[in-house]
């Protein structure tokens, strides 16, 4: 599938402003961002439900949308499955039933449908269940039969728009890792939808993070978790050191010099700042922690621990480095653990340092 320049504007505001992207066959590419950022108007675009005001839309080798030349395949004709936050179960009728409802529509033989309405439940999970009334489901089940529907199709694609957002936490944990098996299981090319940024990193192939109707950064989980290029793609992906900073100017082979806002502490960054930054941050699992007095080290920055929490196998720290200036530090169990109140030395290597651009 693939996107290009695709534009949507509501009343003259722009909901989704020259969107491009192409999803691999078989790939969970998933669209993160903030309320509003435009993921629904860009699913019901690639559906075609809403009509957008430019741009293409490509799916296998068929155009289905191009506003220049007036292509608009009507949504039936798409072969895109689509599941939604609201189940859109029907409670009069029976798991089978709402499974069947599409292949009905398209006055299958009674044989096949059967065969294929047995073979999506067994995929979700629910063999044995196809004569229960819907409105006896538990939510976690009425969302596996919106899979099950929208893949009894066999559609070229799937879109999931926050399909597990009003479940309680613990389900939503559990049907994120079923729902990628059964993606990853069926090489099912699929864009998937969320606010959440854990459900993000758990679920995709690629993550597209959007704001204001654009992509700020495309990449694979560890890309954009280990690589943020903006303060806004660190902060969503809830990266906890993010600092305030200025650049002092370049320092060694295609690196820099920056100062943390209001303190005097310096660091080197193994990065080229020529795209201008105005925040660093750094990952709690990167920065080095030691016996306080050891600022022999590039980049030591001498904290006072404040408090420590055991995570299981590691535990966090939040060490104070200055007025107002707060490191999350994170490590593996088996270092001895500074009490609070302890002074330490803190080392943020220059290669872990990210630059943030705004
Ligand atoms: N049918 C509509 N009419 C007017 N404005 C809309 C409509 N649908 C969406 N919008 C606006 O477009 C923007 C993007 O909305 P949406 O795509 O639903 O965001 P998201 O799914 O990321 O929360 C928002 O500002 C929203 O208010
Ligand atoms: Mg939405």
């Amino acid at each position: 599938m693939r996107i290009e320049d695709l534009t949507v504007a509501f009343k003259g505001k722009t909901a989704v402003d020259k969107l491009s992207l192409s999803i691999n066959p078989g790939e969970m590419l998933v669209l993160l961002g903030p309320s509003g950022c435009g993921k629904t108007t860009t699913m019901r675009s690639i559906v075609g439900l809403q009509r957008p005001d430019a741009g293409t839309i490509t799916i296998g080798d068929r155009v289905v949308f191009d506003a220049a030349s007036r292509v608009d395949v009507p949504v039936n004709a798409r072969k895109v499955g689509m599941v939604f936050q609201s189940y859109a179960i029907w409670p009069h009728m029976t798991v089978a039933q709402n499974i069947a409802f599409p292949l009905r529509m398209q006055r299958r033989p009674k044989a096949e449908i059967a065969r294929r309405v047995d073979a999506a439940l067994e995929t979700v999970g629910l063999s044995g269940l196809g004569g229960r009334g819907a409105s006896l489901l538990s939510g976690g089940q009425m969302q596996r039969v919106a899979v099950a529907r929208s893949f009894v199709m066999e559609p070229a694609m799937l879109l999931l728009d926050e399909p597990l957002s009003n479940l309680d936490a613990k389900l939503r944990e559990k049907l994120r890792f079923e729902l990628r098996e059964l993606q990853q299981r069926l090489h099912m090319t699929s864009v998937y939808v969320t606010h959440d940024q854990s459900e993000a990193l758990a679920l995709a192939d690629r993550i597209a993070i959007m704001k204001d109707g654009v992509i700020e950064q495309l990449g694979s989980p560890a890309e954009l978790y280990t690589r943020p290029r903006t303060t806004f793609v660190a902060d969503f992906l809830g990266v906890d050191n993010i600092f305030p900073s200025e650049v002092l100017g370049p320092a060694g082979p295609g690196g820099c010099q920056v100062r943390l806002d209001g303190t005097d502490i310096r660091l080197r960054v193994e990065r080229d700042a020529s795209n201008g930054a105005t925040n660093v941050c750094i990952r709690p699992e990167e920065i080095d922690l030691l016996p306080d007095g050891q600022t022999d080290r590039a980049n030591a920055v001498a904290v006072t621990i404040l408090s420590t929490s055991y995570l299981g196998d590691r535990v966090r720290y939040h060490a104070e480095a200055g007025p107002g200036l707060r490191l999350t530090i994170v490590k593996s169990v088996g270092a001895p653990v500074p009490a609070p109140g302890q002074a330490a030395t803190a080392v943020l290597p220059a290669d872990k340092v990210q630059l943030l651009q705004s």
